[in-house]
């Protein structure tokens, strides 16, 4: 898939996602998000950047985390997802964070301007991964820190046959890097690549709990990277990928609903001074 179609398929598809995804996703994503901002270790006043920020799941943490004193920026390429995070921390009355429609790849912000950037579960999806780094780093003060959480290993992430079900019926691959960056040292290299110091890795193994079927169902489909796939999937094809994927979690089913398996890798940076 090239690069500008594959921006196209996760801006909307992530458009999709904004009404669902914190009912969905919260819960299993935590233990990702709590490391994630356990290795940033926020001090009050600091000025932090989220990029791929979604509907703000970390973003408010980190305002709450340096405070009023602080300053924090979300940026995402999916608008609906903004609102969100935008309306959520109107309600929570934090009034020192602000919203941004942007490419992690290519950020409209000035060198040198944060203490700290962390991007969670986002650089999977971005066709260039290397850039997305790269412009963490740019925007990076001497000696600030970058923070990124990504899923893992392929053959841990029990969900993980939902992109070949999807991929075999639009004869493409939805988001074909998914699983490189979780796999071996691939993040690690990465950053050190793009020229990070230090760099310290943690892998952890969690179990994603969901209801039952359904909400197993809407947590793959609703919104994400197979959304716009999905949508354009007549009844009957819905039904053919419904049944297959459930079929690849079975082994997962307990009496309380589904309990998949998942692995993250979080690995933290910092920017030479
Ligand atoms: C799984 S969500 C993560 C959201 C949030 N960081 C969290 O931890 O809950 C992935 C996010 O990446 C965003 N995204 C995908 N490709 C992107 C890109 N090229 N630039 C910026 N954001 C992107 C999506 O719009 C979506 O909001």
């Amino acid at each position: 898939m090239d690069a500008r179609l594959q921006l196209r398929v996760q801006r909307y598809g992530w458009d999709r996602a904004a009404a669902v995804y914190d009912a969905a996703w919260r819960g299993p994503l935590t233990p990702a998000q709590d490391l994630l901002l356990e290795m940033a270790a926020l001090d009050p006043g600091e000025e932090v950047l989220e990029t791929a920020c979604g509907s703000g799941l970390v973003t408010h943490r980190m305002a709450r985390a340096v405070g009023p004193s602080g300053r924090v920026v979300g940026t995402d390429l999916s608008q609906g997802m903004l609102d969100e995070a935008e309306a959520a921390a109107a309600e929570a009355e934090l009034e020192h964070v602000t919203f941004q429609r942007m490419n992690a790849e290519s950020l409209n912000l000035p060198d040198a301007s944060f203490d700290v950037v962390l991007c969670s579960l986002g650089l999977m999806y971005v066709p260039d991964p290397e850039a997305a780094i790269r412009e963490m780093g740019r925007v990076l003060r001497p000696g600030g820190r970058a923070v990124a959480a990504v899923w893992g290993e392929r053959s841990r992430c029990g969900w993980a046959e939902v992109f070949p079900i999807v991929d075999a019926r639009v004869n493409t691959e939805v988001c074909p890097l998914f699983f490189q960056l979780g796999t071996g040292d691939t993040l690690k290299n990465q950053l050190e690549e793009a020229g990070f110091h230090g760099v310290e890795v943690r892998r952890i193994q969690v179990t994603l709990p969901f209801a039952s079927q359904e909400e197993a169902l809407e947590a793959a489909f609703a919104g994400g990277p197979v959304a716009m796939a999905y949508s354009r999937f007549d009844l009957g094809t819905r039904d053919e990928i419904h049944e297959a994927y459930l079929d690849s979690i079975a082994a997962f089913r307990t009496p309380e609903g589904y309990r998949i398996p998942g692995e993250f890798v979080v690995a933290r940076g910092v920017w030479p001074r």
